[in-house]
């Protein structure tokens, strides 16, 4: 009794672990807003789409990869490559996810940020009797202030850097999963408010009843680059989790309760937001401060409003924080890899990711016209080309790599579940997963 109470504990600890990493800004910040300037139905549908047909294959190939090779993401791929005689120079896959995480974390931690500073002002009562006028012009005063954004980006970098020393990720992610119910239960109320909010009927045309002719080229893309973001795959940082798996745990049956959970939390999130948006007679397609303005006019209506707008910033502010350290950890592995001490790592990383997201910080004001590539500044770089092409291009190595390089009978014992099932995601894996990110990717490429 005992023993089968211990194991559905581990079993249940892996899926809440993987959820601490899924369930972050991705869902309630970047989905709502990604959506809003895709479309939005056109977006959420070949979205999901892929989080079926890509994002859950390859979750499963980049944990498999970690539980059979039992070590850490780079170690793991030369282990596994050399058992099957293939090349160890599969460690630049490791190497690039770590680099693909760091220009994430950069823009991740200002952002994060900005749920700091909202926390700060709902619990001093800032929001209270403000119109929704006046709070979108808050936003737009505050991010004008590159030394609130920056102070805010530094906080929060260093609490995350802080926990990746002192090696408490664990004990963090504890109180994130006790919390977590609360933030669902919090997006329910929201949800609930929204349907009675006069902007509900709009919200939900405008999220499930796509048009067709809506889904271009780069619609496709963003939903592709989006399905790995929210997922945390593409990048290695899901890898070592695969380390602590139960030996007979099910990894399809875990992968597919993890991408319930992140997609139920991204559509609650966008019901309430797209409502309020719609009511309010906003633009879908206002960009990264959808959620921040919508959400404190969505509370301010709501009885105790100010009250729960500060629990939700908090609790939001632990999903995120789990997430950073998710996204810190795989750089600051490598480092170790390369024979550095933890502290002196994470110090090394810490700094340089606090350098990038300087210049993502002052994008909203000096550096806004600065814009090296493709007519987009810092964050706007930062915040596509890393999620967009970086988490699919890595995600398409580790699908090869999974189901064509690695013995099969290792993949199989790695997947933990029956015949049909391995059967069944090597087939996907291999016929759908990497021939259509392939394909999306090289279409962006071209157009
Ligand atoms: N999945 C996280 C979110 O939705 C972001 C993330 C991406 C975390 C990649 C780790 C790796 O917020
Ligand atoms: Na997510």
């Amino acid at each position: 009794m005992s023993e089968t109470l211990e194991r559905w504990g581990s079993k249940r600890a892996f899926i809440l672990a993987v959820t601490g990493a899924a369930v972050g800004l991705g869902n309630i910040w970047r989905f709502p807003y990604v959506a809003g300037e895709n479309g939005g139905a056109a977006f959420l549908l070949v979205y999901v789409a892929f989080v079926v047909l890509l994002g859950l294959p390859v979750m499963m190939a980049e944990i498999m990869i970690g539980r059979a090779g039992r070590r850490g993401p780079i170690q793991s791929l030369v282990t596994l490559a050399m058992e099957a005689g293939a090349s160890p120079r599969w460690r630049w896959l490791g190497l690039f996810g770590a680099f693909t995480v760091f220009c994430i974390l950069s823009f991740y931690s200002v952002v994060s940020g900005w749920s700091i500073e909202f926390l700060v002002a709902s619990v001093n009562g800032s929001f209270v009797g403000a119109s929704a006028e006046a709070i979108g012009a808050g936003f737009d005063a505050f991010l004008a202030n590159p030394k609130l954004l920056i102070f805010n980006h530094s906080l929060f970098l260093f609490m995350t850097m802080t926990v990746v020393a002192a090696g408490i990720s664990k004990g963090l992610e504890r109180l994130n999963n006790l919390l977590m119910p609360l933030l669902y239960l919090l997006l329910l109320l929201l949800a609930g408010y929204a349907m009675t909010t006069s902007g509900f009927r709009e919200a939900l045309a405008w999220l499930f009843v796509p048009s067709f002719e809506a889904i271009t080229p780069t619609v496709v893309l963003h939903a592709m680059g989006h399905a790995f973001f929210t997922l945390a795959v593409g990048a290695c940082a899901l890898m070592a989790y695969g380390a602590y798996m139960p030996d007979e745990q099910s990894l399809p049956k875990a992968a597919v309760a993890v991408a319930v959970l992140d997609i139920s939390v991204a559509l609650l999130a966008g019901i309430a937001i797209f409502s309020v948006v719609f009511a309010q007679g906003m633009d879908p397609a206002d960009g990264p401060g959808l959620m921040f303005v919508t959400l404190p006019i969505a509370f301010s209506e709501l009885p105790g409003g100010m009250f729960w707008l500060s629990i939700f910033f908090l609790l939001l502010l632990l999903a995120t924080w789990t997430s950073a350290i998710n996204l810190a950890e795989p750089m600051v592995a490598t480092l170790q890899g390369l024979g550095l001490r933890r502290g002196l790592a994470t110090t090394i990383i810490g700094l340089c990711v606090w350098l990038l997201g300087l210049l993502s910080a002052f994008s909203f004001s000096s550096l806004a016209e600065f814009r090296p590539l493709f007519g987009r500044n810092v964050f706007e770089l930062v915040s596509t080309i890393p999620p967009d092409i970086f988490l699919p291009f890595g995600g398409l190595l580790i699908a090869v790599f999974a189901a064509w390089v690695m013995p099969r009978a290792r993949a199989h014992g790695a997947l933990g579940a029956g015949d049909a099932a391995f059967v069944l995601w090597l087939g996907v894996t291999r016929w759908i997963a990497i021939p259509l990110t392939f394909i999306v990717l090289l279409t962006s490429l071209l157009l």
